[in-house]
């Protein structure tokens, strides 16, 4: 697990979004696993900026959303349908085709989350996974207690992450109960992990997944188990890191050969 620490939510969007570029530029047919939420919002301004100004092309990239509540319609103004068309997908060339979201509306829940794992494992699998972390440690819709092999099923939200999405509701009553996610098996599958966390409201999850044991209480903590987990934090999320100088030494003094950013 590689921990970047950077003054501000804008670096730290700004490293993931060159960590990112890099990868569809290596590998033109990618295929990323994206995030919603506050979170990723800068690093998605800064992609599309990238493929405005610099020719970032996303024509050939294949792309596999986490998760999506269950029972919103992809019209509603709080579904990640709704948020990656807004934020991501409507400002880059990415092939409509080339798009996976889970489906909230279907009928058969349960063959439709056979079904995504087979579009994942179909497609070669996730070369980059971004992710979120839920302020009680949730990776996806995992909240805690979720099985560390899961794979894509439903989820129910705690009241804590509930809380914490009501602002992306009109009335904090409709926030859905449940979700479909991606397992944390699934997580795991992805070459690359790329965690962001910024805000104070993180330091608790993120100081428990990056330094304390690995426990299904704390689904952030399987990333220690990640060949190639990047967690990158800004000061506020990473205050409670015991080892934090020690983090930021590392990754200002990189030797020359370790070509990563
Ligand atoms: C969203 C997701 C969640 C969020 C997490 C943090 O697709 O999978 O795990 O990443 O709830 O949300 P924000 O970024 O809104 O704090």
């Amino acid at each position: 697990m590689e921990v970047i620490i950077v003054p501000n939510a804008q670096e730290g969007s700004d490293v993931a979004a060159r960590l990112v570029a890099r990868q569809v530029r290596e590998k033109p047919d990618s295929v990323l696993g994206l995030a919603t939420g506050g979170t990723p919002c800068k690093l998605y301004q800064l992609l599309a900026r990238m493929h405005r100004s610099d020719h970032l092309d996303f024509s050939r990239v294949t792309t596999f959303n986490l998760d999506e509540y269950l029972g919103l319609d992809p019209a509603h103004p709080a579904s990640y349908h709704r948020y990656m068309e807004e934020n991501f997908f409507s400002q880059v060339n990415i092939a409509r085709g080339h798009i996976h979201i889970p489906d909230g509306l279907a009928g058969d829940v349960a063959a439709h989350c056979v079904a995504y794992e087979r579009m994942i494992r179909d497609a070669g699998g996730i070369d980059l996974q971004i992710l979120g972390l839920g302020s009680d440690g949730h990776l996806g819709f995992n909240e805690p207690g979720s099985s560390l092999a899961s794979r894509t099923r439903i989820k129910t939200l705690t009241e804590r992450t509930r809380c914490d999405n009501a602002r992306f509701f009109t009335n904090p009553c409709d926030v859905p109960h449940h979700v479909i996610t991606m397992g944390l098996g699934t997580i795991m599958e992805s070459r690359m992990c790329l965690l962001l966390a910024f805000g104070s409201g993180k330091a608790q999850a993120v100081a428990a997944s990056v330094e304390g044991p690995v426990t299904a209480s704390v689904p952030g903590s399987l990333l220690q188990f990640h060949t190639r987990a990047k967690v990158i934090l800004d000061a506020e999320a990473a205050s409670l890191l015991a080892r934090a100088a020690y983090y930021q030494w590392v990754y200002k003094n990189k030797p020359e050969w370790q070509t990563d950013l």
